[in-house]
């Protein structure tokens, strides 16, 4: 997706305390980083930070560890947070954010941080063979997040692109994870076909596509 340069966005993240100037740094130590020390969910490739901020300000139960490589989404992000939590009369203490490459994810993220969740939400389909590799669920990235889910977690995805789901669905199998819930049009599911306790929050990319008349293909996938 892209973004106009924002100049401001870099200075407000560098000034805001749920940011993450160094992630690699609490590689292992994230419990420790939150107010509170509780299950973490991450989400890889946040955009601008809705989906996390409603999941967040919906669970405060839960640390949500969001993460993009665009500082300026990030940027958006954290004022959609902060708007959020302020109407809320909430502090931000359940969100950290982090600008970085989820190629290289594995120096965030280690098995002592026992991630029981990551959503992945409308990431770039990347279509042209030589490129697949580049999608966040190819099985390469699959094996990397495998090392810091726990036993037992799901990853979360979401997407409008039925060519990028179906091969996902394969990666996923391919990798070991056991497909537990699969929606080829999550917003016409009738409730009873639904997960126990399932909320949909959707995501900026989801409401864009959602208005264009198309589906959100969605599936979790357990660890
Ligand atoms: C199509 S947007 C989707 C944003 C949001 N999840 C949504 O559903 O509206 C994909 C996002 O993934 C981020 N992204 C793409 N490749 C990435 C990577 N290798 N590491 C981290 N973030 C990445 C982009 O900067 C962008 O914000």
């Amino acid at each position: 997706m892209r973004i106009r340069k924002k100049p401001w966005a870099q200075p407000e993240l560098d000034a805001c305390a749920f940011y993450a100037k160094e992630p690699a740094a609490n590689a292992g130590k994230w419990g420790s980083c939150f107010k509170k020390n509780q299950p973490l969910h991450v989400e890889l490739g946040c955009g601008k930070g809705c989906f996390v901020a409603r999941c967040a300000l919906a669970n405060p139960d839960i640390n949500y560890l969001a993460i993009d490589i665009k500082s300026d989404m990030l940027g958006v992000g954290r004022r959609t947070i902060v708007k959020l939590f302020d109407e809320n009369n909430r502090s931000v203490d359940n969100i950290i954010l982090a600008a970085y490459n989820v190629e290289q994810i594995d120096k965030v993220l280690k098995a002592d941080d026992k991630v029981e969740r990551i959503y992945i939400n409308f990431c770039n389909p990347w279509p042209r063979a030589k490129h697949k590799k580049r999608r966040l669920t190819f099985p390469k990235k699959l094996e990397m997040y495998k090392e810091f889910l726990v036993d037992g977690g799901e990853i979360r995805f979401k997407t409008d692109d039925k060519e990028l789901f179906e091969e996902s669905l394969t990666y996923f199998k391919q990798c070991g994870f056991k497909l537990s819930f699969i929606s080829y049009d999550l917003h016409a599911e009738p409730s009873d076909k639904l997960p126990v306790d399932f909320v949909n929050y959707e995501t900026e990319h989801e409401r864009m596509f959602t208005e264009m008349g198309k589906p959100t293909f969605c599936c979790f996938a357990e660890k």
